[in-house]
Formats: C-alpha cells, structure tokens, sequence
C-alpha cells in the first residue's frame, strides 16, 4: 500500500507509478487545466492522467513546461480515443499526444475503450511504441475479463494496467482478481463517485475520522492496493485529496464500505462504445 503521495506502485514490466495522481476530464484546455496542473504540481503530484479525447492535452503541456519541472520526475497518461484506433491511426494520434504534451515520450499509454473490431490491432501499435521506447508502458481502460483474455491471447505483451470505473458502489470485484492474477495493476477512474458522495456510511465514518468524505473513500482505495487519479479542479480539494495517509480504515470498515456495492456507474459501460 501506498504510504505518501510521493509513494509509487511497480507495474509488471517493472517502471513506477504513482499510486495517486490527478484526473484531468471535464477541465477546460488553456488556463482551466494549466491552473489545475500547476497547483498539483506546488503540492508535490507527480502524475496526470489526460486523453485525446479530453482535448486538453496542450494545457497540460504547456503547465509542465511553464512550471518548469523536470519531465523525469513526471508520469504522464494519455489514451487513444475510439475512432483513432487501428494501427496507423494510434501511431498518428500517439504522435499528436507526444507534440501537444510537448514532450518526446509518455509514460503510460493505455487503449481508452475496447472497441472489439479493433482493440488487438490497436495494441499492435501500443506494442511497437513500447519496443521503440517512445512510451515506458502500455495498459487498456475498461476491459472486461472476456476482453483482457482476448487480448493475452493474441499478443505478445500484458498490460500494466487496467483502468476502471471503480469505488464503493462499483466494487468490480471479478475484474480485479482476474487484473491480480495476471500481473494487471488496477487504476480507478471515477473513484470519487464522480463527486456523488451522499452516502450516509461515508457521512458517518467522515465524522468519526475527522476526515471528509472523498479522504474515507480515496483511503479505503489506497487500502485496497488500487491506483486513483482523483479530478478537481479546487485548490483546496487537490489537498484534501492526498491528505490520506495519517490515518486508516479498521477492517471492519474496510468490509463495511465494501459492501456498499450495488454495481452502480456513474458513467458508460464498455458495451457503450462498441460498434
Ligand atoms: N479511462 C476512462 O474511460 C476514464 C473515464 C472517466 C474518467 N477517467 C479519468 O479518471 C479521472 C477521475 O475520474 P472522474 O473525473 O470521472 O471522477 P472523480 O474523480 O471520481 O470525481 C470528480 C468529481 O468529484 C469532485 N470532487 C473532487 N474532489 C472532491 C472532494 N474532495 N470533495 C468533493 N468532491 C470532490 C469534482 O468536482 P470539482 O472539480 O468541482 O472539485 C468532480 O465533480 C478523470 O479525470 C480522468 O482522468 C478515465
């Protein structure tokens, strides 16, 4: 488990990933996402998990290098969107992530979708950018078990990560022991519920912490050895979300909060996208 934001987890081809970083969805390119990306730079965040599809990715260049940070202390996520797969289209859009970012390699590349007509010849492409060393390691977003099998089926490299709509009234279980047993990191999206955090047992473990509701839920995450990349866009709340970790959920709570799950999303479902 992760015990500081500076803490990062190994993923199976070895590299470190920050076991906590910020989500940039629904942030505006230009000054909403570069006031974002600064402010979790000043407090000490590391990784920033953008997507073509999010057309934010030049802002987030652009804080990067106006900040002037290091880019080796980074980890920068990007996807490629549904109608850019198949092979030369990812290596296009790669190619387009790469100038926009402003930077000459990604650290993790990940299929946003899995669009089954296409996802195996769209990995293709992830595994040429991996063996070129233009990007240290490639993952899926939203794959069911049937299609991780698919994929390790047809190709030469596991992805290090799977990245999900997961929290505590999505718990994912199946998922998660399948990404166990075959050296796939699990990584959260949505793992604030999208900011739907009503829910009175997270009310009433908040106050017995002295925590707020989005600390309990990152916490039972971290606990459960699950990468988060937690979006806002508010100072305050970019900081109350790394404030996790001088505290812990017994696991009486831990099994409470599991419980909750009802297999509730609060955005699409792979099935969505398909064509
Ligand atoms: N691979 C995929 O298909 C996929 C899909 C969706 C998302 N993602 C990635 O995952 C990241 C996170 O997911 P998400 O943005 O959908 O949802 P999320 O992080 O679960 O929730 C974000 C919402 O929670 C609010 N929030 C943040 N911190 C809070 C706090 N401390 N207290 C109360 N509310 C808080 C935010 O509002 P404010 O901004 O107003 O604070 C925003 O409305 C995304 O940004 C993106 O990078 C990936």
């Amino acid at each position: 488990m992760i015990k500081s934001l500076a803490d990062t987890v190994t993923l199976n081809n070895g590299v470190q990933m920050p076991g906590l970083g910020l989500g940039v969805f629904k942030i505006g390119d230009g000054s909403p996402v570069k006031n974002a990306v600064k402010a979790a730079l000043n407090l000490g965040y590391k990784s920033f998990d953008t997507a073509a599809m999010y057309r934010n990715e030049e802002g987030v260049g652009e804080a990067i290098k106006e900040s002037g940070t290091d880019r080796k202390e980074l980890f920068l996520t990007t996807k490629v969107w549904n109608d850019e797969q198949g092979y030369d289209k990812t290596i296009k859009s790669f190619e387009r992530s790469l100038k926009y970012l402003q930077t000459d390699y990604v650290d993790l590349f990940l299929i946003h979708w899995p669009i089954r007509t296409k996802f195996v010849e769209t990995w293709k492409a992830l595994e040429t950018l991996y063996e070129e060393k233009r990007v240290r390691a490639i993952g899926v977003c939203n794959f069911y078990v049937e299609d991780l099998k698919l994929l390790l089926d047809s190709s030469k490299i596991v992805p290090v990560v799977n990245q999900i709509e997961l929290h505590p009234l999505l718990t994912q279980l199946k998922i998660r022991e399948f990404c166990r047993q075959n050296g796939i990191a699990v990584e959260a999206w949505g793992p604030l519920l999208r900011g739907n955090l009503d829910v009175p047992l997270f009310n009433e473990l908040a106050e017995k912490h002295k925590n707020t509701k989005a600390q309990i839920v990152l916490r039972w995450h971290i606990q459960n050895e699950i990468i988060v990349i937690p979006k806002t866009v508010h100072p305050h709340r970019l900081r109350e979300n790394i404030d996790i970790f001088d505290f812990s959920l017994d696991s009486e709570e831990m099994k409470m909060i599991d419980s909750l799950n009802e297999n509730k999303r609060f955005g699409p479902a792979p099935e969505d996208f398909n064509d």
